[in-house]
């Protein structure tokens, strides 16, 4: 089913208003800040590696107006729930644990060195909670950009980014990468960016005329999602820790080519050699799509798709049942260059490439092939590269 979307507009609309109701006077900004799809390149950002998301057409907008004091109101309009603290002393709350996105970011502003403002907040988002599409992200990167604004404070987007990370470690308890929060910073309307994570510089790829991007929910959520994601993070260490004394040059998986795999590793046990093998070819697949990108290569972009998707399944073991029968479901329908699964893994969305004018074919076919497929419903998105964070227009 495609879901229906409440125009841009009419949603800063809205927003305005709840503040005015809220807080009897109007918000002095109302920010945006975009969830992700990433194309490529997945679980290689904590390896240093490389990266290939796209800024999506959901966001969440954060409406904010100075106070006279240091406190901080926030009102999570989609909850309807409120929490309060002071920017002189913020911890992380217990009671309301979607607050401490918020207070995370506040505090590692400060910690930085940026002088805060008080202020009255109301946000609220239309990204989809847990499906993989970093609607946490999304919720940081609007704080950080909202408080500085707010505050006449300037920041680079980059280094915003890696604040909102270390809020995300610290405040949330996730020991997540930085491509979410860096796309969510630095997107462009059209175009995938691509990210080195080790040293921060980025490019943003045009992604040519025809194609769209389509994500497919499988609705599945799973709690093992955090725990294995630490997992896999720490068997990559091994493998580097475990290669150092035969690559004693290497730093992270993003230092080790295929050559090195092949020669050294029977050093690995199966199931880390694995693990290091799916980052390993991650990282190449990302430049070569970005290649075949450039070059409007799009049958190229999704065989790079497919094998994504088999060393995800196979060799990093974060695919499901539901993510394999939606990527097969995909592949048969109309216009299908290529599918995977995307974001961490184990639930969540499939991102596919599909030529625009098969894309409403595509769109009925994967909805009744993942039905009949699974007998579940998958909710699908017809998206486009959007900006990074930014004031709202409307
Ligand atoms: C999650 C993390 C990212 C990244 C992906 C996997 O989305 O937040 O940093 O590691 O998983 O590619």
């Amino acid at each position: 089913m495609e879901q229906a979307v409440t125009l841009p507009s009419q949603r800063v609309k809205s927003l305005r208003q709840a503040f005015e109701r809220r807080f009897g006077r109007a918000p002095e900004i109302i920010v945006r800040a975009p969830g992700r799809v990433n194309l490529i390149g997945e679980h290689t950002d904590y390896n240093d590696g490389f990266v290939l998301p796209v800024a999506i057409d959901r966001d969440v907008l954060f409406a904010a107006a100075r106070r006279n004091d240091d406190r901080v109101h926030l009102w999570a309009i989609d909850l309807d729930e409120e929490d309060e603290f002071a920017l002189s002393d913020i911890s992380r709350s217990e009671a309301r644990p979607w607050a401490n996105y918020q207070r995370g970011v506040a505090a590692m502003l400060q910690a930085r060195g940026h002088k805060l403002i008080g202020a009255d907040v109301a946000f609220s988002s239309n990204v989809p909670i847990g499906a993989g599409l970093s609607s946490s992200a999304a919720v940081e990167v609007a704080a950080a950009f909202g408080f500085l604004s707010l505050s006449g404070e300037e920041m680079d987007r980059a280094q915003m980014a890696l604040a909102c990370q270390q809020a995300e470690h610290e405040y949330a308890g996730v020991p997540c990468g930085i491509m979410d929060q860096f796309i969510s910073a630095l997107g462009k309307e059209d175009h995938a960016l691509l990210i080195d994570c080790r040293s921060l510089t980025y490019e943003h790829i045009p992604i040519p005329e025809g194609v769209r991007i389509v994500v497919a929910d499988t609705g599945v959520r799973r709690a093992l999602a955090g725990s294995e994601y630490r997992v896999r993070r720490s068997q990559c260490e091994e493998a580097v820790r475990l290669l150092q004394p035969v690559l004693p040059e290497i730093r992270a998986l993003r230092d080790v080519s295929e050559a090195d795999l092949e020669r050294h590793g029977h050093l690995l046990p199966e199931i880390v050699w694995r693990r290091a093998r799916h980052v390993v070819s991650e990282n190449q697949r990302v430049l070569d799509a970005v290649a075949a990108l450039r070059q409007g290569d799009l049958a190229r972009v999704g065989e790079l798709f497919m094998a994504s998707h088999r060393s995800l399944r196979d060799d990093y073991e974060v695919s499901s049942p539901e993510l394999d029968a939606m990527v097969e479901a995909a592949m048969e329908g109309p216009g299908c260059f290529g599918a995977r699964l995307t974001g961490a893994g184990f639930g969540g969305c499939t991102v596919s490439l599909v030529r625009a004018d098969r894309v409403e074919d595509f769109v009925a076919h994967l909805t009744r092939a993942y039905r009949e497929r699974t007998g579940r419903e998958a909710t699908v998105y017809v998206t486009r590269a959007a900006d990074g964070v930014g004031m709202a227009t409307a």
